[in-house]
């Protein structure tokens, strides 16, 4: 259609209107709401110390975490470890990408959610009724020798940064798994942990259950936009997944919903936002929070965000781990998988229940 082309595009065609198809009907404006300051108020969430994790503040941090990922479902990585040059190469190229000429783009879009590389704008374009003011650019990362001949030959570095980057978020999500399933008690208590476990974990099984996981990176684009109060980068949606990391540059636009209303997640240099997806959610039965968030936008700086959403293999079937279930906590959702998830994205009656929501 008119807009496929995306908001880069628009942007730099020198719109100075939004054009009708990204207006939100009132009640979905980013300022709407009884609190009209809701986007100025700032938020600090949780902090997680990733070294202290590995280290011996380990039981100290493991409480933390638990607190975030009931709380606010979202906490914030420091001290992890990854070189700033990993980073800025990473956010860097993908830049270089969002500035290649619209045909060289074009070549990678594709509708299929398998495929190892997807290029597009709005969130579900063919879904989205109103457009949001977003392009993006998803990479499948498992397995990485089969998907990477796939990704984009330019710019040139573009591969070998999200390379590098890929493996090194995976790595922290995978140290991240092994605390988180030691908070809910699923393994045993370990002191401290410089590669993956061999056993304990998993759905009662290991770690390695993890490891061969899946992994999406998402890079986000969104363009300085002349009227940012009519539209959003983002709907509010939760992640599918277990765990995301997200990686914002130093400009704010995303927003979480906590105690009832949206709040901007203030950025901190070098650091990570992470949160709950829904299969976490599940597999703790409820315990830990997958929470609604957004993204606004703004009219001077344009931002970039690469999100990395981490899950089991696709076929996994997800369900509360049977050891969080108890007379006291009954089971709370019902199985769930990769189809199912599927069918709720590219059904109209679903549209305004989440996903997670289905699954109760
Ligand atoms: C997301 O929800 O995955 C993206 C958030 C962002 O761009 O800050
Ligand atoms: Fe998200």
């Amino acid at each position: 259609g008119r807009y496929q082309k995306g908001v880069r595009h628009l942007c730099e065609s020198g719109v100075t209107k939004v054009p009708t198809k990204y207006i939100l009907p009132i009640s979905d404006r980013p300022q709407n709401g009884d609190d009209h300051n809701a986007a100025n108020y700032g938020l600090r969430l949780p902090v997680i110390n990733f070294a202290q994790l590995q280290g011996s503040g380990r039981a100290h941090v493991i409480q933390s975490l638990t607190r975030a990922s009931e709380e606010y479902g979202f906490f914030q990585l420091v001290n992890h470890g990854i070189e700033s040059d990993t980073i800025l190469n990473m956010i860097e190229e993908s830049r270089r990408f969002f500035e290649l000429p619209f045909d060289e783009r074009a070549k990678y879009m594709s509708a299929d959610m398998r495929s190892p590389v997807r290029y597009g704008t709005s969130f579900n374009q063919k879904m989205d009724g109103v457009f949001c003011w977003r392009d993006f650019l998803k990479l499948n990362c498992h397995p990485l020798p089969d998907v990477l001949p796939f990704w984009p030959s330019s710019p040139l570095g573009l591969r070998e940064a999200a390379v590098t980057y890929s493996k090194q978020v995976k790595f922290l999500y995978l140290m991240l798994m092994e605390a988180i399933l030691e908070s809910l008690g699923l393994v045993e208590t370990t002191t401290t942990t410089t590669t993956p476990h061999e056993e304990g974990g998993g759905e009662n099984g290991n770690l390695k259950e993890f490891e061969d996981g899946s992994q999406l990176m998402v890079v986000n684009c969104y363009p300085c936009c002349p009227e940012p109060d009519l539209t959003l980068g983002m709907p509010p949606h939760s992640d599918y997944g277990l765990l995301t990391l997200l990686l914002q540059d130093e400009v704010k636009g995303l927003q979480i919903q906590h105690g009832g209303r949206w709040v901007t997640v203030e950025p901190i240099p070098n650091s990570f936002v992470v949160n709950i997806g829904d299969h976490l959610e599940i597999f703790s039965n409820g315990r830990y929070k997958s929470v609604l968030h957004r993204v606004v936008v703004n009219s001077s700086k344009p931002r970039i965000s690469v999100a990395s959403l981490h899950t089991r293999p696709l076929d996994w079937v997800v369900r509360p781990s049977p050891k969080l279930v108890t007379e006291a906590n009954p089971r709370r959702y019902k199985d769930t998988d990769f189809a199912a998830f599927l069918e709720h994205i590219t059904s109209k009656e679903h549209k305004s229940k989440s996903f997670l929501e289905s699954r109760k």
